[in-house]
C-alpha cells in the first residue's frame, strides 16, 4: 500500500486505505491461482507519524505460550503475517523470539511490537525491562514499544522510551489503553508524540470518541481483541452474519475488514492455522457505506473485558 501520512484529514486517510486495498487484493488473487495464500505484500502498510511504516494487520500472541506460541508465530510468518504483537506480561517473548529465528525471515521484513508492564514503570526500570525484552526476543531493536497500561510513573517510562527511540533501539514508541485525558496528561511533559495507541476495540466497543481524538492528533489506533475474543456471541452475531454472507466472507473477515476500513490496525490471535489464513484474506472485498453504518449501530460503548479495568 502507498503509505498514508497521518497528518492528512481523516477522510483522505480512509480513502487512501481503501484504494490501496485494491492493490493488495490483486496480490491475493494470486493466492487463488494456487500460489501463496497471502503474501506479505498483500498486507497494506500505514505510515506512522514518525515516517515508520506499519502493517495494517498483524498477529496477536496473548495467552499463547511455549511450543504452541513458537509454532503459531512461525506459521503466522510463513502464512504472510509480518507484524507480531507480544508483551512482557504475556510471558512468551522467548517463544516469539524462537519463532522468529525458526522462520529464517529477514529481520527487516518484520514489525515486532512489545510492551512495558506496569511493574516496570519509571525511567530506570523501563530501560532494564526493554533490554530484557530484547534479550528474550533475541533481537537488536524493536519496531514498536508500548506502555502497556497507564499506571505508575508513565512519564519516566516515556522519557526512557524517547531516549531508546532516539538511539535507534526502538523505531516507534506508543501507548496502550490510554484514554484521551491520560494521553493529554502524558503529552504535557513529553517531547515525542506516540505513534500508536493500542486499545480494546471491536463492534461492541467502537471507541468513536477515542478515534475522533487520536486521528487528528495523528496517533494511529490499533485494536486489541479485534474480535472481542468472540465474547457476547460476536462470531454468531446475526447482523454480522448477514453482512458477511452478502460478501461471501466469514464474520471474522467482516470484522477485520471493518477495522481496516476505519483505519484501525488489527492484531487477531489464533492458534488455528486455518483461522490464521482466513484472517489474512480480507483484501478482495469492500464493505459498503451502508454495511459500515449498520456495524456502527452495533456499538454499545461497552468493554467485553470488565475484569481488566
Ligand atoms: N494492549 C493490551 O492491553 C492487550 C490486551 C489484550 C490483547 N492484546 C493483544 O491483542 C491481540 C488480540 O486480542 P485477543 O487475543 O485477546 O483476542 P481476539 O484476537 O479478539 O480473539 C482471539 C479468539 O478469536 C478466535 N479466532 C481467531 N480467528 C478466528 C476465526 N477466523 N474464526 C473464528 N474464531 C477465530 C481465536 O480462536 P482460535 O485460536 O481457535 O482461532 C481466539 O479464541 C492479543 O493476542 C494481544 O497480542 C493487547
Amino acid at each position: 500500500m502507498s503509505s498514508t501520512p497521518c497528518s492528512r484529514p481523516a477522510a483522505i486517510n480512509r480513502r487512501s486505505l481503501l484504494k490501496s486495498g485494491t492493490a493488495a487484493a490483486a496480490a491475493l488473487a494470486f493466492g487463488r491461482l494456487g500460489r501463496a495464500v497471502a503474501t506479505a505484500a498483500a498486507i497494506p502498510q500505514v505510515r506512522l507519524n514518525n515516517g515508520v511504516s506499519m502493517p495494517m494487520l498483524g498477529f496477536g500472541t496473548y495467552s499463547l505460550r511455549g511450543d504452541l506460541c513458537t509454532e503459531s508465530v512461525a506459521d503466522a510468518i510463513a502464512a504472510g503475517y509480518r507484524l507480531i504483537d507480544t508483551a512482557k506480561v504475556y510471558q512468551n517473548e522467548e517463544a516469539v523470539g524462537a519463532a522468529i529465528k525458526k522462520s529464517g525471515i529477514d529481520r527487516k521484513l518484520l514489525f515486532v511490537t512489545s510492551k512495558i508492564w506496569v511493574d516496570d514503570s519509571g525511567y530506570d526500570k523501563a530501560k532494564l525491562a526493554f533490554q530484557e525484552t530484547l534479550d528474550k526476543l533475541q533481537l537488536e531493536y524493536l519496531d514498536l514499544y508500548l506502555i502497556h497500561r497507564p499506571r505508575g510513573d508513565v512519564n519516566g517510562s516515556w522519557r526512557a522510551m524517547e531516549e531508546l527511540n532516539a538511539a535507534g533501539k526502538i523505531r516507534a514508541i506508543g501507548l496502550s489503553n490510554f484514554d484521551p485525558a491520560q494521553y493529554a496528561s502524558l503529552m504535557a511533559a513529553a517531547k515525542t508524540k506516540p505513534a500508536v495507541n493500542q486499545v480494546e476495540t471491536h463492534p461492541i466497543l467502537q471507541e468513536k470518541v477515542e478515534l475522533a481524538t487520536l486521528e487528528p492528533a495523528t496517533v494511529r489506533m490499533e485494536a486489541w481483541a479485534p474480535f472481542g475474543e468472540g465474547r457476547d456471541g460476536l462470531f454468531t452475531n446475526p447482523t454480522l452474519q448477514t453482512i458477511a454472507g452478502k460478501h461471501g466472507k466469514t464474520v471474522a473477515q467482516t470484522m477485520l475488514r471493518w477495522h481496516y476500513q476505519r483505519g484501525v490496525v488489527a492484531i487477531p490471535r489464533s492458534s488455528n492455522p486455518a483461522h490464521r489464513r482466513e484472517n489474512l484474506a480480507i483484501w478482495d472485498f469492500q464493505l459498503t457505506p451502508e454495511d459500515m453504518r449498520t456495524i456502527a449501530a452495533l456499538d454499545q460503548n461497552r468493554s467485553l473485558f470488565p475484569e481488566w479495568t
